[in-house]
């Protein structure tokens, strides 16, 4: 089973990739998942220049960033956004990547992920909301991570002490993959 972990910040010095780096050493723990970090910042996606929305334009054609993007994320049969909070929402990077999508999400898991004061959780409603349209199932477990930036080294390491908790964020990740597997396993089934 494919599953990609979305990488959903692009500013230079972000936190997202520790802890995106962190997702994806987990889930390469579990044993029928094959792991790919995704990184936004590696598609430079212009702001959505389409003249119809993509899920209502059967003869669209994307630019050619976004052509690399579509392509990649319709490869994976199950997904982690990992996302920040910004002004209490999810980033306006991430956002405009899922205003590309049609329907390379439909009848697939995602979880998220989400890092902020509090954990990031208004984002991770927000982002619910969102992926809702994209026709995936949201996996209602996930991860709020806080105190980010000193819990994870740079190579995406939890400190020690709060990956012992055990109802710390080590456990939570590991509910919330071991989650993903069942739907990712159930979904493909179904489709
Ligand atoms: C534009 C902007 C808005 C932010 N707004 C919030 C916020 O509403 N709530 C919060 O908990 N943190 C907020 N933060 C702090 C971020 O959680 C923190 O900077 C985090 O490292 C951002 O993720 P990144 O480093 O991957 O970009 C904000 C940061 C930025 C850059």
């Amino acid at each position: 089973m494919k599953i990609q972990i979305i990488l959903g910040t692009t500013r230079p010095g972000r936190v997202g990739e520790r802890v995106a780096k962190w997702v994806e050493a987990g889930a390469k723990e579990i044993n029928d998942f094959e792991v790919e970090l995704v990184d936004l910042a590696d598609f430079n996606l212009p702001l959505l220049d389409e003249p119809i929305s993509p899920r209502y334009n059967p003869e669209r054609n994307p630019n050619t960033a976004a052509k690399k993007w579509l392509d990649k994320v319709g490869q994976a049969d199950g997904y982690v956004f990992v996302t920040p909070e910004y002004n209490h929402s999810i980033s306006g990077a991430l956002k405009n990547a899922i205003d590309y999508l049609d329907y390379q999400l439909a009848k697939k898991p995602a979880a998220i992920v989400s890092y902020g004061t509090v954990g990031g959780a208004r984002s991770a409603e927000h982002l619910k909301a969102v992926l809702i349209e994209t026709k995936a199932a949201i996996v209602p477990e996930a991860v709020a991570l806080m105190d980010f930036s000193n819990v994870l080294d740079k190579d995406g390491n939890l400190d020690a002490e709060v990956a012992a908790k055990p109802y710390g964020p080590a456990a939570a990740l590991k509910t919330t993959l071991n989650e993903l597997s069942w739907w990712t396993r159930t979904l493909k089934a179904g489709r």
